[in-house]
């Protein structure tokens, strides 16, 4: 009986295959539509933000509701219990940036993952309790609901708990990836995920019943979240099983509207996440780097290119190593890291023709502020490389933009499963010991070193360009180190190399973080390009494919919506 069921299940799975258009099935153009457009992984994600603004709902309704179907729909990413960044650009020109990334509990010490002998111990950081860090992600939807939202929390939140009571039909990659080992290791998400150990199949309905009771109830009150019984739930699931969340912690967390970094590249302006991100921060680096090239002569993913690109990528992330962290606790010297002068210092120290050693590379002494640089005692990496994040766009019929990136760091966060959602293993994004390398093997300071109440450093770069004063992009992508360099791939493919949104989504990836000193390609990028670039002196590592660009393009002509989403990914681009 089940048997015929899933098949007829797949009989309708086909039909509706053979029934779209190539150009969808392909996702080599980019969606047209007059008024409004939602970008995110997941279609009924995206669909849920498209029925806020066709009710007159605004981007921010629209997003909000797409926060919430994706903690529901993608639990690799979408949250409840983790954090994000989310960008607005309104139609009146005001942007506004709220920081809603989990803090350390207050139980939180240095060096709470090292063992007796001050070595860093595997994993603690990454899988189960001790990984947690206080989920910000409610606390932001709800905040951006109530203060830039037009539509009620109730109707803003019902996509979601529709979706997670009634179910929806699994994807394949998305029934895959809950063959996650490490979800396995923890009963509860074992038996919600992965139905005890008897998988779901693709095509089969998924339904998340806990969940849906646990987003009724933030959504009669989302306060109790973090001041009420939910707050002691979920602290008591979190304490029991080691970690060091109380429910004070809960009740502590605050969202934080911050000033994005602004700036300028070529003719467009660019706005972007300050700290605890370093997107911003290391887009703007990179971009005023390059900004003294003309790209665009030698080709798109031409050899000459990506070495330019790949050198600006490995300056900025040296300076992320050195400087960035919660602005709440270090003086972060953004104004002089942004700063225009300094780009054009550092594109002195790059040599067209070879390859810079990042173990040689050295700050251009042009600030005072950035002359305290200290060698760190590196270690190499050669760590697993974590999945997931997820990022969605989206702009309304008046011109609101909003951009949003959220996390449980990597996929599942920390397997951990309290009230039917999963909660984040964001401490990591902290060094866990100075030089040490993370799970993304990034190598980080004293700046983002782990302390009570603070935020760890993350990579998250929701963006918005604007040419000559009008919206013209919104931006994002997930692949933690890799989140930068693919926005910033994105905006040059559209800036300098004239491609469109869709082709600039899906060009082939490269990524340099300095260390370790290795240029990332995505195999798409032709074995003679390759061979030109070792010729220069990189040290390539290939992989498949990586990120996820969900973005929108605005038509400065004709005012049209043009939505891409990832041909790597599920997701898709919707609007009316
Ligand atoms: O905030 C950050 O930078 C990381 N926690 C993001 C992790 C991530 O994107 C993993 N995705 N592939």
């Amino acid at each position: 009986m089940r048997n015929h069921r899933k098949f007829l299940i797949w009989l309708l799975f086909a039909a509706l295959l053979a029934s779209v258009p190539a150009t969808w099935a392909a996702a080599m153009r980019p969606v047209h539509a007059p008024h409004a457009m939602v970008a995110s992984v997941h279609e009924l994600a995206s669909r849920a933000g498209l029925e806020m603004m066709r009710a007159g709902g605004n981007a921010v309704d629209a997003a909000v509701a797409a926060g919430f179907a994706l903690a529901v729909v993608h639990p690799q990413a979408g949250n409840l219990g983790g954090g994000g960044f989310m960008l607005l650009r309104l139609a009146d020109g005001n942007t506004h940036f709220i920081d809603y990334r989990e803090k350390a509990p207050a139980r939180a010490s240095a060096d709470m993952y090292l063992d007796l002998q001050g070595n860093v111990i595997p994993k603690v950081s990454l899988v189960g309790f001790k990984a947690i860090g206080v989920p910000g992600s409610v606390a932001g939807m709800v905040y951006a609901e109530k203060k830039y939202g037009k539509l009620t929390l109730e109707r803003v939140m019902a996509p979601a708990i529709r979706l997670a009571r009634d179910g929806f039909f699994l994807a394949w990659e998305d029934a895959q990836d809950l063959h996650d080992e490490d979800l396995a290791k923890f009963p509860e998400s074992r038996r919600i995920f992965q139905r005890n150990g008897n998988y779901y199949e693709a095509g089969e309905v998924f339904r998340q019943p806990d969940l849906a009771q646990t987003l009724e109830r933030i959504e009669k009150n989302p306060d109790d979240f973090y001041h009420g019984a939910m707050a002691k739930e979920i602290a008591v699931a979190i304490q029991k099983g080691g970690g060091l969340i109380a429910a004070e912690d809960l009740a502590n967390y605050e969202v934080k509207e911050r000033e994005p970094i602004r700036g300028s590249y070529r003719e467009y302006d660019i706005i972007s996440a300050p700290p605890p991100s370093s997107g911003g921060v290391a887009l703007m680096e990179i971009l005023n780097i390059l900004e003294g090239y003309d790209l665009s002569k030698y080709g798109n993913r031409s050899a000459a290119a990506i070495h330019l690109i790949s050198e600006a990528f490995r300056r900025a992330f040296f300076d992320r190593a050195e400087f960035l962290g919660d602005p709440d606790f270090s003086k972060i010297p953004v104004a002089q890291l942004i700063d225009k002068k300094y780009g054009v210092a550092w594109r002195e120290s790059i040599n067209p023709e070879r390859a810079s050693l990042s173990k040689d590379l050295k700050r251009p002494v042009i600030f005072n502020e950035l002359e305290r640089y200290a060698k760190l005692n590196l270690q190499p990496w050669s760590g697993p490389e974590p999945e997931n994040t997820t990022h969605y766009s989206v702009i309304d019929p008046e011109g609101n933009a909003v951009a949003v990136t959220t996390t449980l760091n990597d996929s599942f966060g920390s397997r951990v499963t309290a009230l039917g959602f999963l909660l984040n293993d964001e401490m990591d994004d902290f060094s866990s010991k100075q030089g040490v390398p993370n799970a993304y093997g990034l190598i980080q300071g004293a700046a983002n070193a782990i302390g009570p109440g603070k935020r760890p450093l993350s990579a998250m770069t929701p963006t918005i360009v604007l040419k000559d004063g009008k919206l013209f992009l919104v931006l994002g992508s997930p692949g933690g180190p890799t989140i930068i360099t693919t926005v910033a791939n994105i905006l040059i493919g559209v800036v300098d190399f004239g491609l469109d949104i869709q082709e600039a989504v899906n060009a082939p990836r490269f990524h340099h973080q300095w260390l370790p000193d290795i240029l990332l390609l995505e195999d798409q990028i032709s074995p003679d390009t390759r061979r030109l670039l070792e010729a220069k002196g990189h040290k390539l590592v290939v992989r498949h494919l990586w990120g996820d660009g969900e973005c929108i393009r605005v038509d400065l002509n004709t005012g049209e919506r043009l939505g891409a989403s990832d041909g790597r990914n599920n997701g898709k681009a919707v609007g009316y």
